[in-house]
């Protein structure tokens, strides 16, 4: 029995080692052929004395099931975000900023790395293994997606000895970015739209889907791949970003080269001209460099804003531009009527994506630029937004142009058109506009409100066009529905079946989702949070009136005006009758305000409590008013330590913040 066990491991090194030549060094080491013989015999062995199965052995990146929710992780430190620099004056500031908080007497070193276009993940090592992956989140909290990230090849699933008896390391965590290749994600693209299936708009949001795919088989033959730049443990002290760096490498982690210790920051500077002026050669996006102070004594120091922390700034580039020809000139029937016109253009690549289309905004922006169709123009595309017209080129305008005019009816449905006073759009009056019908629907399935998988723009059209939704409480209806959708000819039984699924599985949204797929003018996700938080229930906010929904902070006029207006119309309400009998959550488990004992104060929760498990020690403290965070900064008020508790509590006492017990805290709520 000790022979294929002993093979077992022999195998498992040995595929290890050619897993980092591969895809950390890319200088493979053997053929394909040679790296398959290998993987097979170890299957095989595996299968034969399935005992020595182990979660790190490199046969289980793609062994595991369907995930069927990703499970929240809670990030011991948060996972903040970077403030952006957009021009060279903003980096210098930065650096004053930097060192008016450091001593005076202290030199101040930078650390540029590249900033990837993709998503950043953080991997838990225990014991030298891969443990736990996830996703950003909020930042406080992210998802479990560890089977997918298993899937990355340039992921050690277990570090090797050496190393990490050098460095006495066992329990670390490291953080980086996931992301696409170019030619990957434009071979994936074609790949889908062979296939009939929606592309992506750009290699960032092809790996952020990929990454949140339930199927980890799926995962697996997408092209994914990873660079690392982070390294935290309680292990031992590390001093700096640079030798973090050559740490993370050294551990067998995938570390984009393109970093440099600077000096000062006329260094940090030709660093980022240097980069803004290559990054078109590189075969993955880049947006921007990450500028870090070096030392980590210092980043201490420094502390964090809100959300992003005072020793790291992003130098983002300046938006990627193409000319092109504009074609026509469309006018779009938004969900709230709204007519936003629309730049048909010739298709053009630009910064990971084909774009066809432009917006335009709205008439005057058309007036001032004096766009006109047949044009050539310049396009822009920075990060997340929707690609624009910028200028322009008034030689190539072709005779006989015509200054672009407004339409006199809905292009959809052929209604009269109206003009707010003081407004510069136009909108179409007619709420049972096809277009408009398809807007909201479509806004209530999408991510963010119901959150619907698989209710996409397509499927949209096609039950509005043939009938099967009217409004979007129908689609609670489609169940009904199930042998005539299924006749219907690109859907299958399976198709019809997962979308049911995911319909029913949507009942389970909270009151603020709820809330915001209604799709009210003016409120957006953080206004329905708000008011899910102030008011109980649907019945509460209907009876409200404008003066009492405008108590809410930072919810004005145009929100409450625009609320009143939505359940004045009887149509509205039926809907929302509807959708309760669905089953959909119309009041929210409040946490119920006691006291204001506690306002403006911050706490740390360390250790196990005795009386009371977390989540309840945190209810008690929000429900008096005060704020529980994750980490230990200067900011934090209170430490509540329960017993054995972590290295919150050292923290706690180097920075002379309060530690109190559980009973100390109840007492103060009394
Ligand atoms: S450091 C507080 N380094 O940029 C430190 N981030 O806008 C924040 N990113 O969420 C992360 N490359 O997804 C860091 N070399 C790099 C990065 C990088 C890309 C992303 C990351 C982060 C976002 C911040």
């Amino acid at each position: 029995m000790k022979i294929p066990q002993n093979r077992i491991e022999k195998l498992r090194e040995q595929i290890r080692e050619h897993d980092y030549n591969y895809h950390v060094l890319a200088e493979p080491s053997i053929s394909d052929y040679m790296y398959d013989q290998l993987l097979n015999e170890l299957i095989l062995l595996e299968k034969e004395n399935p005992q020595f199965i182990s979660k790190d052995s490199p046969t289980q990146r793609v062994g595991s099931d369907l995930t069927k929710e990703f499970k929240p992780v809670q990030h011991n430190i948060p996972m903040l975000s970077l403030s952006n620099t957009y021009n060279e004056n903003e980096l210098i500031d930065f650096d004053r900023r930097v060192k008016e908080g450091l001593p005076e007497e202290e030199n101040v070193e930078y650390v540029c790395e590249l900033k990837i276009d993709g998503l950043s993940v953080s991997l838990h090592y225990f014991d030298g293994k891969l443990n736990v992956a996830a996703t950003r989140g909020d930042g406080a909290v992210g998802e479990e997606v560890t089977n997918n990230v298993k899937t990355i090849k340039a992921v050690p699933l277990a570090i090797n000895k050496k190393p990490l008896q050098k460095y006495s390391l066992r329990n670390f965590e490291v953080r980086g970015e996931v992301y696409m290749e170019l030619e990957e994600f434009k071979k994936l693209n074609e790949e889908r739209e062979l296939n009939g299936e929606k592309t992506f708009a750009n290699p960032r949001n092809s790996s952020a889907g990929t990454l949140k795919l339930q199927d980890p088989q799926l995962v697996a033959k997408r092209p994914l791949k990873i660079f690392l730049y982070f390294l935290f443990t309680e292990d031992i002290a590390l001093k700096t970003q640079y030798d973090n760096l050559l740490l993370i490498n050294e551990l067998g982690f995938r570390v984009n080269k393109n970093y440099k210790l600077c000096k000062n920051i006329d260094e940090v500077l030709s660093f980022c001209r240097e980069w803004e002026d290559k990054r078109d050669k590189l075969p993955y996006e880049i947006d921007g460099v990450v500028v870090k102070v070096n030392s980590l004594k210092q980043q201490k120091i420094l502390g964090s804003i809100a959300k992003s922390p005072r020793w790291a700034v992003a130098f983002k580039f300046k938006a990627k531009q193409a000319q092109t020809r504009l074609n026509k000139i469309v006018w779009q029937v938004g969900r709230t009527g709204t007519l936003t016109p629309v730049a048909e253009l010739e298709p053009v690549f630009l910064s990971g994506s084909t774009i066809s289309r432009a917006t335009l905004h709205n008439i005057d922006e058309i007036k001032r630029k004096d766009i006109r169709e047949g044009d050539w123009v310049v396009i822009e595309k920075g990060g997340d937004v929707i690609p624009k017209v910028v200028s322009v080129d008034p030689k190539k305008r072709l005779k006989g142009s015509v200054e672009v005019k407004p339409p006199s009816k809905c292009p959809v449905c052929g209604s009269k058109l109206f003009k707010p006073e003081g407004e510069v759009a136009l909108y179409c009056e007619n709420n049972f506009c096809m277009q408009q019908v398809k807007g909201r629907i479509g806004h209530f399935a999408a991510r963010g409100a119901m959150d619907i998988e698989g209710l996409g723009e397509a499927l949209i059209n096609l039950f509005v066009d043939s009938g099967f939704l009217k409004d979007y409480s129908d689609i609670f209806r489609l169940k009904d529905k199930r042998e005539e959708l299924i006749q219907i000819d690109r859907l299958g039984e399976k198709s019809v079946d997962n979308l049911l699924e995911a319909i029913e599985e949507s009942k389970k949204r909270k009151f603020e989702k709820v809330l915001f797929a209604l799709g009210i003018r003016y409120v957006g996700a953080g206004a329905a949070k708000k008011l899910a938080e102030h008011f109980q229930s649907i019945d509460d906010l209907v009876n409200a009136s404008a003066e009492e929904i405008e108590t809410i902070h930072e919810i004005g006029t145009s929100i409450s005006k625009s609320i009143l207006r939505f359940f004045a119309d009887s149509q509205n309400r039926k809907i929302v009758e509807k959708l309760k009998k669905a089953g959909l959550c119309f009041s929210s488990e409040m946490k119920k305000k006691i006291s204001g004992k506690l306002e403006g104060n911050s706490f740390v929760l360390t250790g196990t409590l005795e009386s009371m498990a977390r989540d309840e020690a945190k209810e008690k403290i929000e429900s008096n008013g005060g704020k529980v965070v994750s980490a230990v900064s200067k900011n934090t008020n209170y430490v509540i330590a329960g017993e054995s508790p972590g290295s919150k509590l050292k923290q706690a006492q180097k920075f002379g913040i309060q530690v109190l017990t559980e009973k100390q805290l109840l007492e103060m709520i009394g």
